[in-house]
């Protein structure tokens, strides 16, 4: 019997869960009480309960699971790959062949002159080190007063120090976080833009939001803008169409450089490998992934550089001093490269292009039911956002838990979905069926019925 199985048959499952295990992005003084949901297995779109339920993936793992569960190909190529080299150092001169080949598979996909590739152990290790390397950058071109980064509310980058900092302020309550080179601009939901506002005006304000935080800073100061293609976590946020070529234009103007935070956009889930270029219509300076990388089968990420930062950074006279000890991991190297070769295969973005306004098309009439404010998403990143009143866009308080709420409806009919305070997100595999399409947007039109009644019979909403 394996050590797993003899401490399960010991304490079970939510025993030894309950007892050890701190879960991400929880409170944790309800945790000790709570039930668990213990998934046992994955098969395609679908998960499966320890206790047999079965349920659609309507968050594809945690927005990473491109291609699908429990592929047989990718368990072989992976198993194959621990038989013949588990792992090595990748540091000085060794390298391996998954991981060569993955850099050179990442930099002929990745657009304009972004042909450098540092491997890290996911989205957050990405980030950090994009932003390590920008002020290395700095330095090395004799401009050491260019430390400050520019992000904006409702973004998302991660959960080290560094990267939490980045994130939407909220992330940060009662925690600590980076303040003096970090500022933080407007989140470009249109949702939310100020009352009597055009799109175009909208994009105006924020573009000169942007420039002013330049200039207050002093230019000379200022080293990168990053920013997710479409922010994920922060609730789905569409930017306005001529968002990211403008924000690029300014970062030109001032030689700041522009960083594509693709952890959720890459690889398909917007119908192309990177969203920046191919959806947006702009080239960054440098893309971070993670994710769908690998469809989340084994922990990977990765920054992809241009060639003109690259040859600052080689230049002679210092030493590159960052990567981790599973940088380029053989393991996950081959995960990503038959991640590739499947999606490419199976023209998963081509699909993702042709399914993906179905589901959009599919979500959007739930707009007309009570406590919905906005439905809103591209293809296969898509987001329910709840209000207590519709015309004045308020919230629920804290404690009524709507976005929970609707995913325990939606858990009882077989669907999973993400619950984020006042928003439900979709981001399922991207393998989807139109019938699952259908089933998703069927069951979170009852669960939102039931709960609108729910809140009702408490007293909470009016009739
Ligand atoms: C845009 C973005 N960047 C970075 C991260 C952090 O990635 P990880 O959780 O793999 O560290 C995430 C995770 O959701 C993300 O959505």
């Amino acid at each position: 019997m394996s050590l797993a199985e003899r401490n399960l048959n010991e304490s079970g499952v939510e025993s030894a869960d309950r007892r050890h295990n701190i879960h991400p992005f929880t409170d944790l003084s309800v945790m000790e009480a709570a039930d668990r949901t213990v998934i046992a297995s994955a098969k395609g779109n679908y998960v499966y309960g320890e206790d047999g339920r079965k349920f659609l993936d309507g968050l594809g793992g945690m927005w990473c699971v491109n291609i699908g569960h429990g592929r047989d190909e990718m368990a072989d190529a992976v198993a194959s790959q621990i038989r013949t080299l588990d792992y090595y150092s990748p540091f000085d001169d060794l390298t391996s062949a998954p991981m060569a080949a993955l850099a050179e598979a990442l930099a002929t996909r990745a657009p304009g002159s972004l042909n450098r590739v540092l491997f890290t152990t996911g989205g957050s290790t990405a980030v950090d080190s994009a932003i390590r390397l920008v002020h290395h950058y700095f330095i090395r071109r004799g401009e050491p007063s260019r430390r400050h980064i520019i992000t904006r509310d409702k973004s998302y980058h991660g959960s080290t120090y560094l990267t939490a900092s980045l994130s939407d302020r909220g992330y940060s309550t009662d925690w600590n976080a980076e303040t003096a080179f970090i500022h933080h601009l407007t989140a470009p939901g249109l949702y939310r833009r100020p009352d009597g506002v055009t799109e175009a005006e909208f994009t105006q304000l924020l573009v000169a939001e942007f420039e002013a935080k330049i200039l207050e800073l002093g230019p000379e100061n200022v080293a990168c803008f990053i920013a997710e293609p479409i922010q994920g976590s922060g609730g789905v946020i569409v930017p306005p169409v001529n968002y990211h070529p403008r924000m690029i234009e300014i970062c030109r103007k001032y030689g700041v450089l522009y960083i594509a935070d693709e952890v959720v956009t890459a690889f398909g889930r917007l119908g192309h490998f990177f969203a920046s270029q191919d959806y947006f219509g702009f080239v960054p300076d440098i893309i971070t992934c993670a994710k769908g990388l690998t469809s989340g089968y084994v922990p990977a990420g990765a920054v992809i550089l241009s060639d003109e930062i690259y040859e600052v950074l080689s230049r002679p006279g210092t030493y590159f001093n960052t990567g981790f000890t599973y940088t380029g991991h053989a393991v996950a190297c081959t995960a990503a490269l038959k991640n590739i070769e499947i999606i490419e295969r199976e023209r998963i973005c081509e699909r993702v292009r042709e399914i993906g306004p179905y589901f959009e098309e599919r979500l959007a009439p739930l707009a007309d039911l009570p406590l919905v404010g906005d439905v809103r998403g591209r293809r296969f990143m898509m987001c329910i956002e709840y209000v207590a009143n519709k015309g004045r866009k308020e919230l629920f308080a804290d404690d009524v838990r709507i976005g929970k709420r609707i995913w325990r409806h939606c858990q009882k009919r077989g669907l999973l979905v993400r619950p984020l305070a006042h928003l439900n997100v979709l981001s399922p595999p991207l393998t989807l069926e139109r019938n699952e399409i259908d089933f998703i947007a069927d069951v979170l039109h009852d669960a939102i019925l039931d709960t609108a009644d729910e809140l009702v019979r408490e007293g909470v909403a009016a009739e």
